[in-house]
């Protein structure tokens, strides 16, 4: 066994410049193995499992709460009058929930259509350009049509979310997200 073993105390050698560093710097910094608190593999392996088990749970637990605040899509919701809604023009509103925007257009030549505002690059909000009638997303300069809602400019792929329209006499309703 050598003089110093690790978790004894280091020996006394021999002293002056004749000793090796190693001993010398041993001698200076003396380490205790016996105080540490050493992590054994079963406590390594405990924590591992507890980790994975809460970050498991919380995953979990997201995508429940997401799920129940999903929502109902194929609600009804008046949305405008049409002459309250000049053509080239635009009428935001909240469809199928409360924070979640969209917008009615009034085409040139007289049609309607409504998508969500929501970008489908990174979920930005889209907004409406009436001198260009494009939808634009600020975020990444995503441009849409506004015919279709697809993708004509930046990193978007993806058309926007259409929002099916009934009218009933000169009232426009959301009816369902479009498939
Ligand atoms: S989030 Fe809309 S273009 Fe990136």
């Amino acid at each position: 066994m050598s003089e110093n073993t690790p978790g004894m105390s280091p020996q006394p050698g021999p002293v002056g410049p004749d000793r090796p560093p190693f001993e010398r710097w041993r001698t200076s910094f003396p380490f205790h193995w016996d105080a540490d608190e050493l992590v054994s593999r079963r406590e390594l392996l405990y924590f591992t499992v507890y980790a994975s088990a809460t970050m498991f749970s919380a995953t979990f637990l997201l995508a429940v709460l997401g799920w129940l605040r999903k929502p109902a899509h194929g609600e009804v919701l008046a949305i405008a009058r049409i002459g309250d809604v000049p053509e080239g023009g635009a009428h935001y509103f909240d469809y199928p929930g409360p924070d979640q925007q969209a917008v009615l257009l009034h085409l040139p030549g007289g049609r309607f259509v409504a998508y969500s505002l929501r970008c489908t690059h990174l979920s930005c909000a889209v907004y409406f350009k009436d001198e260009s009638q494009e939808l634009i997303c600020p975020c990444h300069h995503g441009v849409f049509q506004v015919e279709t809602g697809d993708p004509v400019a930046g990193p978007p792929r993806r058309r926007l979310e259409q929002i099916a329209l009934r009218q009933e006499g000169d009232v426009l309703y959301a009816v369902a997200i479009a498939p």
